[in-house]
């Protein structure tokens, strides 16, 4: 292709990528994708500026793909706070603070997002997310529309206030059944759907996403003749802001333990996330004088409580069939709340961990979230063990197609060894279109299951055949007309993604995402992919003979083959991330400091990542190269101290100029 049909096509394929994001929060790619093909357009656009488009997408994105969020320095930068996990660090924190008779502020710690509010003359000016603590990104268009947040002020006074803004429970549920219900992705925790949120470029949008705000901090309260943290609260819930009313003072440490127990039980029962305490010191002259370090006050501290664990009923063990044909004992509970979430189904891993914790049908059990998303059974509770509770046996059969099953001398898992079983047919057909495979917006796991029991796919190749289901499936309960747009629009849209992620969506044993990628880069081509022999695998640093014999293996199976052709007449076979080009940056760690006459930031990076070259943010003995422009940071004197290679504006210019 002319580097002039490149440039044109980078150009509308960005745009097109961005857009989707920004105004339907649809990822198409991932961002990796996103930033090279960014990068390949700067290069191009550097080699023949005469063909660079006047509004390039080049020029108007930042540094990520959300980066068109205008930015927000902080006045006042904006910390976070250290954790402790058990009344002996508490003990620690206290002891540090070395002042007698001090006053603690004890809060819930909300699990939300923090945000800054900054008023002038009494109105909302600014609201900014916490970013990296120095800047962060402007969502007034968003936050103006959360009811706990004032917009006019009683007083017309200049302020900054910080808070965190959650979604309640409640809220969080429903916005994921809906979402469940039109195919698209569900948000992991209440957190991250307050935090994915405020990032809508569609207002109305939020508005439906119904966030809430508690805040809890004045930076300049003393500006305001306010001496001490609790009295600030008052002022604040006086200015009409939601302040929780939860918040206690406390003055000893015994006292502390207590609040701390109380809110244990306490949480357990609340509308949204509490995560943990926090402990500040009240009155804020001491606050100043006890400090901070880079990242933290030392006058205050988080407390967090240790993984949340109930007890309910495990009525069932029910087994279900990976796309592998591993099979996985999950447990059918008693409804219960953990972590603010319901729970009726939890893993337990294999049978081996079954056997080993003696677990049986009936028992009751302590479940855990680990990881806040996964919930896991810990233990049955012995002592509650009733009669008629027998000895689970491992089933001898697939569940679904009834095959014997297999299990190898030391691997604790049983596997479904019949490729033809329709439970490892529908998981290898989720396993396609999932986010990280062929990213097929719009089909949710169950509906890919409804599909394959009514026909529409057996392949993966039958996604792109879907359309020809078109009346049937607009007749299907719930389908309205745009769902089945947005669904046909998430399929076609997929054909054009770069190679790893086709390779990743195949479903190799043992190729994850990183293989696929290696093997995506080194090959840029499924066809090469498939003629190359064992020995040319191996070669790879990372590719060992278990993974090359089953790539081999994999493509030297007919069906296989015959679904690749089949697919080829639909999906991008190519690598479209940039090629790597070798050169004095490449495998090295490289810190930018200052700037570079003609050469923005962005566009350094872009090189040097081309050059599979890793840009760094700070200087560290391990750093390979220091590129010093005009008014550099303190960098270049922590190179200079760590005799880090250094080059100046003119060597750096020298050199870029002449790649
Ligand atoms: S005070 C200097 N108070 O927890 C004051 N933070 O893990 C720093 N958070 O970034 C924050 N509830 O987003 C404070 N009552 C509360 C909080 C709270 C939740 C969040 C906040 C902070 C994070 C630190």
């Amino acid at each position: 292709m002319k580097p002039q049909e490149k440039i044109n096509e980078l150009s509308e394929k960005i745009i097109f990528y961005r857009d989707k994001y920004h105004k339907e929060q649809v990822s198409l790619i991932s961002d990796d994708e996103f930033d090279n093909l960014r990068n390949e357009l700067i290069l191009l656009e550097e080699k023949y500026p005469e063909f660079k488009w006047d509004n390039s997408p080049s020029d108007s994105v930042g540094d990520d793909i959300s980066g068109s969020l205008k930015k927000k320095k902080h006045i006042v930068p904006m910390l976070s706070l250290a954790n402790v996990f058990n009344e002996e660090e508490i003990t620690l924190f206290h002891n540090r603070i070395e002042i007698d008779n001090i006053e603690y502020v004890l809060e819930p710690k909300i699990d939300g997002l923090a945000i800054a509010l900054s008023y002038k003359n009494g109105k909302l000016d600014v609201a900014a997310t916490r970013g990296n603590g120095i800047e962060g990104e402007d969502i007034t268009f968003n936050v103006k529309h959360i009811k706990d947040i004032p917009l006019v002020l009683p007083e017309n006074i200049d302020i900054e206030i910080r808070g965190e803004i959650y979604m309640l429970n409640s809220v969080f549920e429903e916005l994921n059944q809906t979402r469940k219900k039109e195919g698209m992705t569900v948000f992991q925790n209440p957190r991250n759907a307050a935090s994915g949120s405020v990032r809508l470029l569609d207002e109305e949008e939020f508005k439906k996403r119904n966030l809430s705000c508690f805040v809890y901090h004045i930076p300049n309260a003393l500006d305001y003749g306010i001496k001490t943290h609790f009295e600030a609260l008052q002022y604040l819930k006086s200015l009409g802001f939601k302040v929780n009313d939860g918040i206690e003072k406390v003055d000893n440490l015994n006292d502390l333990f207590k609040y701390i127990e109380k809110w244990d039980t306490k949480r357990k029962e609340a509308l949204f996330g509490i995560d943990g305490i926090v402990i500040k010191v009240n009155d804020i002259n001491i606050q100043k004088k006890v400090g901070y370090t880079s990242k933290y006050p030392k006058w205050a501290t988080a407390y967090k409580f240790p993984a949340e664990e109930v007890v309910t009923k495990l009525e069932k063990i029910i087994y279900t069939v990976g796309r592998t044909g591993k099979i996985t004992p999950n447990a059918v509970l008693s409804p219960v709340r953990v972590a603010g979430t319901r729970v009726s189904k939890a893993t337990l891993h294999n049978f081996d961990l079954i056997k080993e914790k003696d677990i049986r049908e009936g028992d009751f059990v302590v479940i855990r979230k680990a990881g806040e998303i996964i919930p896991e059974v810990v233990k049955p509770l012995l002592e509650r063990r009733g009669e008629n509770i027998f000895v689970t046996r491992m089933i001898g059969n697939c569940p679904i197609c009834g095959s014997e099953l297999a299990k190898k001398e030391n691997e604790v898992n049983h596997f479904c060894l019949n490729k033809k079983c329709p439970a490892r047919k529908i998981e290898n057909l989720i396993h396609f279109a999932s986010k990280k495979a062929m990213n097929i917006e719009g089909l949710g796991e169950q509906l890919i299951e409804d599909f394959y029991n009514l026909g529409y796919l057996k392949k993966n190749s039958d996604f792109y055949k879907l359309e020809n289901y078109y009346d049937e499936i607009k007749e299907l309960e719930g389908f309205q007309e745009k769902k089945l747009n947005n669904l046909i629009d998430g399929v076609n849209v997929s054909k054009n993604r770069s190679l790893e992620k086709l390779i990743f969506a195949l479903g190799i044993r043992h190729v994850g995402e990183k293989v696929a990628l290696i093997i995506a880069k080194r090959f840029n081509d499924l066809d090469k992919v498939i003629d190359t022999a064992y020995d040319d695998f191996v070669v790879i640093d990372e590719i060992g003979p278990e993974i090359a014999n089953s790539i081999i293996r994999y493509f030297s199976e007919e069906d296989n083959l015959i679904e690749v052709e089949e697919l080829r007449k639909f999906v991008n076979f190519k690598y479209i991330g940039s090629k790597v080009v070798e050169t004095f940056f490449t495998n090295k760690k490289v810190v930018i400091t200052g700037t570079f006459d003609g050469y923005k930031r962005d566009e350094i990076k872009a090189i040097i990542k081309n050059s599979n070259g890793d840009v760094v943010s700070s200087v560290s003995k391990n750093t390979d190269l220091v590129l010093v422009g005009e008014d550099p940071g303190s960098k270049l004197k922590k190179a200079q101290e760590e005799k880090v290679l250094i080059w100046d504006e003119t060597k750096t210019l020298e050199y870029l100029k002449s790649l």
